[in-house]
């Protein structure tokens, strides 16, 4: 599958929405749908992950979402759980051995034992490179924003750095995805033609897709489409 196409985005992004809407027209509840919705993410895990994509990242849960019933959100918190175990447990031959894993959010309020099992799959798939899966889970963009300030606050506070060296790469380097470029390509299915606080400062010149199939239902030629309306885009960073 590598060379599928004459070259790639780096950085993959996606907002996996529409799993409510796609459980409700076919007359189930919403939770049925976040069950599918997280097959099909280890379904584009592995495709992206065949195709060569380097870095993915997937919107799984807002600070936004707890605003949903006890439980709808016990039903993501107990998904999360399964994966999360699955991925402790992987065995080498197994394709998901080589991610290398990062939860990106805030673990307050998460929890406990979520924020331990995320804890143990990011140090074990610390020094895997087949290719970097970000999950994004009680992730907001402005919130990380906020965080990387106070950690930018405190150095100054402590005399560490002065108002002078506060530069963009600086915040950068205090959010979650520090050290990883900045999302080349940002999917949205479901119809939806917003952001919803998904990576607000990396998103700065990331190119939209906008898709109108369900989460549920998304494939690997989905993102094939997506790449390839990518590829024909031309990127200018404000020069010419
Ligand atoms: C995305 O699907 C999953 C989460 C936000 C956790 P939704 O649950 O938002 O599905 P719709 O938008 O209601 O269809
Ligand atoms: C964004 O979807 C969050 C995730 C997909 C995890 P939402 O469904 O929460 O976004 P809004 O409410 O439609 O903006
Ligand atoms: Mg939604």
């Amino acid at each position: 599958m590598k060379n599928k196409f004459p070259f790639l985005p780096k950085h993959i992004a996606i907002i996996m929405d529409g799993n409510g809407r796609w459980a409700k027209k076919r007359g189930l509840e919403r939770t049925e749908g976040h069950k599918v919705g997280a097959e099909v993410f280890r379904k584009i895990c592995q495709y992206a992950s065949d195709l060569g994509i380097e870095y993915m990242t997937f919107y799984a849960f807002s600070t936004e979402n707890w605003k949903r019933s006890a439980t709808e959100v016990e039903k993501i918190m107990d998904l999360l759980r399964a994966y999360l175990g699955e991925m402790q447990e992987r065995e080498e031959e197994n394709e998901d051995a080589g991610y290398n894993i990062h939860f990106i959010g805030s673990r307050e309020g998460m929890p406990e034992d979520i924020t331990t099992l995320m804890d143990i799959v990011e140090a074990r798939s610390s020094d895997k490179n087949k290719i970097h899966i970000n999950i994004a889970v009680n992730y907001g963009g402005r919130a990380e924003i906020v965080k990387s300030v106070k950690d930018i606050a405190k150095r100054l506070q402590s005399g560490e750095i002065s108002v002078e060296d506060i530069t963009e790469e600086m915040l950068s380097e205090n959010l979650y995805t520090a050290g990883q470029p900045d999302p080349d390509l940002i999917i949205r299915p479901s119809g939806e033609q917003r952001l919803s606080n998904f990576l607000i400062w990396q998103a700065a010149y990331a190119e939209f897709y906008y898709d109108d199939v369900m989460w549920p239902d998304y494939t690997g030629e989905d993102l094939d489409r997506a790449i390839e309306a990518y590829l024909k885009r031309n990127r200018r960073f404000g020069g010419v």
